[in-house]
Formats: structure tokens, sequence, C-alpha cells
């Protein structure tokens, strides 16, 4: 069977670059046609720096990078320094990129893919900000239904909020990217909180990491000592949550992940729960199911998965 062609939209950080790597590491199932970076964890010059980076350490330098929005929609930029480190990509140390950008804005490439191949082909994959996919079917609403499938890292419902009390930070930073995405009638797969707080990086499981002893896997070690530890303190637990590789992995098994399609709209009045996703998971509305929003993940599973395919770069 033919890899599926994907898109990832990424603000990295370094849960980001976990991701992209996984991706890499998996050109059976998977044919990463671009990397378009959003302004989120940091700066829009931070992470596309960054995803030059992943890029070269991967070893996979065909793969297009292109820079995207370098701000919400209507809102300002937040970003998270205080978690992911100045550059976004602290913890190890990596050279600078040397790869250039592809020339072009993120938004352009977006819309211009899905238009040059078949309708229903395509598969984003948006594990930051939701800025850049947004302002693509704004601005190109005849790409809607070409698009085969959202599958995005964000929201939370029983997990709640990790920015404010109600809002999950993707959602957070650009709620109105979201209400774009979420009314846009493509089918959309989230991997909320609720998802990722189940797949904690413990020292076993980053030492499992570690012992493969490649530079990837070193790097990807020292990356996740240096995110986790944020984390850890804030919720007190062996290990912080790997957010972004959860929707790679659910592309390469889905049959880790379980969920509901339920109906889920976006919080963009109130500033007490601006960006918070309102899940009917207990369906007590009659509004419409417009997603398959996960709850639960087979951690030991994922972990399986990810260090095994780490070990190929
Ligand atoms: O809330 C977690 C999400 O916000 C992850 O995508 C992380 O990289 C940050 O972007
Ligand atoms: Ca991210």
């Amino acid at each position: 069977m033919a890899p599926r062609k994907i898109i990832i939209d990424t603000d990295p950080g370094q849960d980001d670059a976990v991701a992209i790597l996984l991706a890499l590491a998996s050109p059976e199932e998977l044919e990463l046609l671009a990397i378009t970076c959003v302004a989120g964890n940091v700066p829009l010059d931070y992470t596309t720096r960054n995803a030059r980076i992943i890029r070269e350490l991967s070893g996979k330098a065909e793969v297009p990078v292109l820079a995207g929005c370098d701000r919400p929609m209507t809102r300002a930029l937040v970003t998270a320094e205080h978690v992911h480190g100045r550059t976004g990509l602290d913890g190890p140390d990596l050279p600078d990129p040397v790869l250039p950008l592809a020339p072009g804005h993120a938004v352009d490439h977006l819309i211009d893919t899905l238009r040059r191949h078949p309708p229903g082909t395509i598969t984003l994959c948006p594990i930051g900000p939701l800025t850049n996919i947004a302002t693509a079917l704004d601005r190109a609403p005849d790409i809607a239904p070409r698009i085969k499938e959202i599958v995005l890292m964000g929201g939370a419902y029983f997990a709640v909020g990790n920015v404010t009390p109600a809002a999950e930070f993707n959602i957070h930073v650009d709620p109105q990217a979201a209400d774009i995405i979420f009314k846009s009638g493509v089918p959309i797969t989230v991997v909320p909180l609720d998802v990722t707080h189940k797949a904690l990086v413990t020292r076993a499981r980053n030492d499992a990491i570690r012992a493969i002893g490649t530079p990837v896997a070193r790097a990807v070690a020292e990356m996740t000592d240096f995110f986790e530890r944020y984390d850890r303190t804030k919720y007190g637990q062996d290990g912080a949550p790997l957010h972004d590789p959860c929707v790679i992995a659910y592309l390469l098994r889905p049959n880790l992940f379980s969920g509901r399609h339920i109906n889920v709209e976006i919080e963009t009045t109130s500033e007490l729960t601006m960006g918070m996703t309102v899940a009917d998971w207990w369906g007590v509305t009659d509004r419409p199911a417009n997603a398959l929003f996960l709850g639960d993940i087979d951690a030991d599973g994922f972990f399986s998965l990810l260090t095994e395919r780490l070990a190929r770069l």
C-alpha cells in the first residue's frame, strides 16, 4: 500500500521535534511532503530554525521546510519559552542548520499542494497553533474538500487546560483559527491532553531511547530531559507528557488509541475560557458530531513504537 501523504504544521518545540523524527523514521507508512512552520512555542524565526535543525539531524534533507504565519489571526502571540527554553529546542547541543528554507509562504504552499494532488489524498497534521491551516482555508475555501483528514494535537476535556484553567496551548494561542478548522467540515481527529497526559516520558522510557546510542536518540533523550523538567514540577508526575508524537503514532497505529465522534466547539469570546475546546463527550446537546475526539492511549505500545522507529534514524 502506498504511504500516506502528510504535511506536518508545527511550532518546534522539543515534542514537535520528536513527532517530525517519528514521521521521518516511518517512510513505508508516511510520505512527509512538507514541514510548515508557525509561531507558537517560540517565535517563527526559532520554529523555522528548529525545523531545519531536526530535518538535518534526521538526514532527510529532501523534505521542504517553509515559514508560515508569525502571529495568530487576530490575537497577540503567546509563546512558551518557560517550557521549551529560549530557542524552543533547548537541551541538546545541535549544529546550526545549513540547508535553507524552501521559498514562499507556508500558507501558499499548503494551498498549492492541496490543489496539485488528487482530492482526499493529503492528511494535515497540525501540532502547534492552527494559524497556517485556518489562513489557508480562509483564503482558499476550495481546498477544504480536498483535505483527506486533519489530525491535530490540541484541546482538552477531562484533562482541562494547561496554559489556562480552561484551554490547551495550541488552541488558546489562536482560538479563531481553531474555530475555522472545527467549522470547516473537514474530517478531524483530535489528540487532546486527555490522551497526551497519559503518554508520560518516564525515566525508564527515556533511558530506553537513550540506550539506542545514536545521535538522533541522544538528542531526543536530551530534549526530553530538558522539556520534562517543567511538567514534572507542575504535575508532580514521573515524566512529562510527550504530546505531539501521539499524532504521528495515531497515523501509524490507530489501534493504540480510542475515542468518540462528538461535537467540539471553540470558545472565542470569553477571556476567562478563551480557547477552550467545548467537547460534548456525553452527548448532552444536539450539536452535530464534527470530530473524532480521542480519550485513551496504550502508552506502553506508543513508547515501544517510538523507540523502535527512532532506532531506524
Ligand atoms: O499543549 C501542548 C502543545 O503545545 C504541544 O504541541 C506543544 O508543542 C505546544 O505546542
Ligand atoms: Ca507543538
